[in-house]
């Protein structure tokens, strides 16, 4: 299912249409500001989704600082990220409780049904898949996220329902 993958190539044609303008009117609002590096970073990703080199880049010349220290502070930071995430991430808990409980299994179905690996993205930008550590529900145990939402005492058949029913949801 490899074709079901964003592909590199496919993420710089996402970044070349995109229009970069409002990040100048992010940073606009920052600027002079001491700290600002952070709150720019979380607008522009929570317009755009996810930080490109060119966002990164008109960052930069608007705040007047290095590209280079911009990326020291996405990579330090989880919350940023460099390419496209889908419209719904689906976080899969791996921490011991649900490993215990088949949660590797779960993981399995995602593959199964979007065609997409641990950190993968899928093709029409619809779903991500992220395995995480303890999320502090392991007496639902296995248990995933999707976006904000949590779901408990999953087989991979109840999963698989729940990965179908946000399949048919609007795009
Ligand atoms: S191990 Fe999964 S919620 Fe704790």
């Amino acid at each position: 299912m490899a074709e079901n993958i964003v592909e590199k190539k496919e993420q710089e044609e996402v970044k070349e249409e995109l229009d970069l303008s409002a990040i100048d009117e992010i940073c606009a609002e920052y600027k002079g500001r001491k700290g600002a590096t952070i709150p720019v970073l979380q607008k522009v990703q929570e317009h755009y989704g996810y930080l490109s080199k060119e966002m990164v880049d008109r960052i930069a010349e608007n705040l007047n600082m290095s590209p280079h220290t911009i990326y020291g502070v996405i990579t330090f930071y989880a919350q940023f990220y460099t390419t496209p995430r889908g419209k719904y991430v689906i976080r899969v808990c791996r921490g011991t409780a649900c490993h215990v409980k088949g949660s590797g299994r779960i993981s399995e179905v995602v593959t199964e049904e979007f065609g997409i690996k641990n950190g993968e993205t899928s093709s029409d930008l619809k779903f991500t898949l992220e395995e995480v550590s303890c999320i502090g529900a392991c007496g639902m145990a296995p248990v995933i996220m999707i976006n904000d939402k949590t779901y408990g005492n999953l087989t991979p058949e109840k999963a698989r329902e729940i990965f179908r029913e946000y399949a048919k949801k609007d795009d």
